[in-house]
């Protein structure tokens, strides 16, 4: 599949885990990809990856950000429209993740995960509207199914999640008859460094703890999460608007 060549494709987090493998996955196909991350040595190790792996056949960029400052991220956006010309894609896939008791959140982590899952990601999709708009684009933000339900100790997580689903859904019907399609993914447990690393709260309910667990105990690989982040970013889902794509292996059903 070529689905990518002489595309433009944006994708933040492109570090680590799924930003990562989405990002190879869319230069396998043929894409201009614009890695963007706050982590300034993994996204050039990411993107050296990218560029030596023999299955590249189009090319990655680095573009150091942080998501969670909207003028940073205008700054970046300008960058690749100068370097590249076109945007054909934004995929959002810079996100953090903390786990917490409740009764513990403070304001300063609160504002932190809505700074970069929710208000940062939308800047980033307010930015980029413009230049997609002249290609009839696409945009994929990553949520999770704790923005769905079932999760405990993400109150901050999950409501950033949830906001992103939402927003996504207003542009998708904003911008739709300007040949925009937006849509979100809530994969449940991936294996990538911030499930690995997450923490669980002090003396964590392990019933609790079962709900976040895929029920049939596998873990899948980053991967598999990247194969949709890059069909919903392909013109192969351009007549896909608006919907939010659990990949959790059935877990919420
Ligand atoms: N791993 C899972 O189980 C899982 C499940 C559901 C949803 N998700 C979501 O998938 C996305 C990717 O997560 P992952 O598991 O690959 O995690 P990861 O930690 O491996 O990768 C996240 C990347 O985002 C980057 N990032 C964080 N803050 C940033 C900022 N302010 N500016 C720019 N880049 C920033 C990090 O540096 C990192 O490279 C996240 O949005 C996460 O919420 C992950």
């Amino acid at each position: 599949m070529n689905r990518f060549t002489d595309k433009v494709v944006i994708v933040t987090g492109a570090a680590s885990g799924i930003g990562k493998a989405s990002a190879q996955r869319i230069a396998s196909e043929g894409g201009v990809v614009a890695c963007m991350d706050i982590q300034e040595d993994a996204l050039s190790d990411a993107v050296n990856g990218i560029n030596n792996n023999p299955d590249t056949s189009g090319a990655a960029f680095s573009y150091v950000c942080d998501i969670g400052d909207p003028k940073s991220t205008k700054k970046v956006v300008a960058a690749v429209i100068k370097d590249h010309k076109n945007l054909n894609a934004l995929c959002n896939i810079a996100g953090i993740l903390k786990l917490q008791n409740t009764l513990e959140v403070s304001l300063e982590d609160w504002n932190r995960i809505l700074a970069v899952n929710l208000t940062g990601t939308f800047f980033m999709c307010q930015t980029a509207l413009p230049h997609l708009i002249k290609t009839k684009g696409s945009i994929v933000n990553m949520t999770s199914t704790a923005a769905l339900g079932s999760h405990p100790w993400t109150a901050a997580y999950a409501a950033s999640k949830g906001g992103l689903l939402s927003v996504t859904k207003t542009i998708s019907i904003e911008f739709g008859k300007q040949g925009i399609n937006a849509n979100s993914l809530s994969p449940a447990s991936v294996e990538t460094p911030m499930s690995n690393n997450a923490k669980l709260p002090e003396g964590a309910d392990y019933d609790l703890l079962k709900k976040i667990l895929p029920f049939d105990g596998i873990v899948r690989p980053a991967s598999d999460v990247a194969s949709l982040v890059a069909f919903l970013a392909s013109d192969d889902a351009v007549h896909i608007n608006g919907i939010d794509v659990r990949i959790d292996g059935g877990m919420m059903t």
